[in-house]
């Protein structure tokens, strides 16, 4: 017989404590609501376990009862992955109390977090231990490790060190049935069988609880040097590209693109963080070059590389960026556009990967579309330029007209920019992962084979569809 929810609640109480089982109404609504405030559902209630083994015993719990179970980190995702649905017959997992660093190992250059770590924590405890941890992006100051790592997270420095997935060694996960999955041995090669990490990491809770990680470290670049650099067009900020992977290779560290329109957007919301280059210009790009040598013989770099761009016209004004907190103004400005666009109300995102050589026509191409369509429409695009990612969003033409025009127009919009993306063999979703908002799109996109396989696994671990149904795949 189940259990009425007074019962299961009673249940719940008994494993984490009462005070940690979360039901009225006031303190439970931000766990029902996405950062974006697309999405609301409902839930008996959010739990917050301890540690590893609370998880477990919750997990076995639902399992029985037949509960499912969102898992939850920092709410800071995109695509609606973290909000329950508005059954009211699901429970959030909240990570946030399991917030423990495990272990900092300089000699095999590791750190061993559990999955409620503040990414800005978790850079912070390697810096105190000498080390750099590159994972960073705007969220970081409450997105966690195990969100990030459930939805394989990119950011700012993928280009050099690779999306979150490259960063980890080895996980702790809650499975479906609630056994514990331990591979937190932290070796750099293991042969031994599938790889069952990675079947975990951007599964966006699909498959099981991230409890723990092995993270990579590295030591701390000796200098870097960030520039603001404008360009006439976005193919000439591709070539821009091109010359700085030449020239610095291995010391990008960091290649953003901001659209003119991106700007005159952030200017309005964040008057402090205009760009400092003259005039308005089509595209402004961020780079960063780090070095393990010198701060001069970054700077000579940086300055060699600047001069070839702005002889050869893909760069046409840049800024070097002359101490630390100029540098951070230039980084605020790229974390600030997704920030103002929040402010200026709901915009139809776009979070799409191309070869890099075809972003300027896929924008071409998308805002010729749109733009007869929809002639007033206003295209924010920015984004991770150096990993051919590109933040296509797409708002109503007044900021009072963005609801409106969010609820009218995103499915054909959405469609629209989607069958380009397919066109040039790009992908519908780069970093954010697909959560409750792409969900339709993932058998079009990857295409039978590809959606039958992920079927087959979701089944095979999750037989009763109780990790965060409705989430990445249909069944
Ligand atoms: P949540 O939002 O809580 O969860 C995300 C998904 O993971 C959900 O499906 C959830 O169920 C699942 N999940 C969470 N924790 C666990 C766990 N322990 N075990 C299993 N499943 C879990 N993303 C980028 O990739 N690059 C960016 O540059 C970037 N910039 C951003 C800037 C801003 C201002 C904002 C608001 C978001 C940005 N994001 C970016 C999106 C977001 O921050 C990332 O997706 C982040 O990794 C989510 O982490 P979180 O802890 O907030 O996860
Ligand atoms: C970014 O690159 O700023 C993030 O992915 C957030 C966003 O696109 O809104
Ligand atoms: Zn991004």
């Amino acid at each position: 017989m189940s259990l009425t929810d007074q019962e299961l609640i009673s249940h719940l109480q008994s494993i984490v404590g009462a005070e940690q089982v979360i039901t009225a109404p006031a303190d439970l609504e931000p766990y029902l609501i996405d950062w974006r405030k697309r999405y609301r559902g409902q839930a008996i209630a959010a739990l917050r376990p301890a540690n590893t083994q609370e998880v477990s015993e919750i997990v076995k719990l639902c399992a029985a009862n037949l509960i499912a179970i969102v898992p939850q980190g920092g709410n800071t995702g995109l695509c609606g992955g973290a909000t329950p649905n508005a059954t009211g017959r699901q429970v959030v997992i909240s990570l946030q109390r399991m917030n423990k660093v495990r272990a900092v190992d300089t000699s095999n250059q590791t750190i061993t977090v559990e999955a409620g770590v503040v990414l800005q924590t978790l850079q912070e405890e390697a810096a105190k231990a000498d080390r750099y941890f590159p994972l960073s992006l705007g969220a970081e100051g409450s997105c966690m490790i195990g969100g990030n790592l459930s939805t394989n997270a990119g950011g700012t420095s993928v280009l050099r060190y690779g999306n979150t997935r490259e960063l980890c060694l080895g996980l702790e996960v809650v499975l479906p049935n609630g056994d514990i999955l331990n591979s937190l041995r932290g070796l750099r090669k293991d042969n031994t069988g599938y790889d069952l990490r990675d079947l975990f990491i951007g599964a966006e809770g699909s498959l099981g609880i991230i409890t723990a990680a092995v993270m990579k470290l590295f030591p701390i670049p000796v200098a870097q040097w960030t520039a603001l650099v404008a360009t006439p067009s976005a193919e000439r900020a591709v070539e821009l590209l091109n010359r700085f992977q030449a020239g610095a290779s291995a010391q990008l560290t960091g290649f953003e693109m901001m659209s003119d329109e991106s700007l005159a957007l952030l200017k309005h919301y964040y008057p402090a963080l205009a760009s400092p280059l003259a005039g308005e210009n089509p595209y402004e790009v961020l780079v960063e070059i780090s070095d393990y040598e010198s701060s001069e013989h970054a700077m000579q770099l940086m300055e060699n590389i600047l001069e070839g761009a702005l002889e050869s016209g893909c760069a046409s004004d840049a800024i070097v960026a002359s101490n630390i907190a100029q540098a951070r103004k230039f980084w605020d400005m790229r974390e600030h556009i997704p920030l103002a666009q929040a402010d200026d109300g709901p915009n139809i995102k776009h979070d799409v990967s191309l070869p890099i050589s075809a972003i300027p026509a896929f924008i071409k191409t998308c805002n010729a579309l749109l733009k007869t369509k929809y002639p007033t429409i206003r295209v924010i695009n920015y984004g991770h330029l150096g990993d051919g990612n590109l933040h296509y969003n797409v708002a109503g033409p007044t900021s009072a007209e963005t609801e409106s025009f969010f609820t009218t127009y995103s499915k054909e919009i959405q469609a629209m920019v989607y069958a380009e993306v397919e066109r040039l063999n790009g992908s519908i979703s780069a970093e954010h992962g697909v959560g409750q908002q792409k969900v339709d799109y993932l058998q079009g996109h990857r295409g039978n084979a590809a959606f039958h396989l992920m079927q087959s696994i979701k089944k095979a671990i999750d037989p009763n569809n109780l990790m965060n149904p409705g989430k990445v795949i249909n069944l």
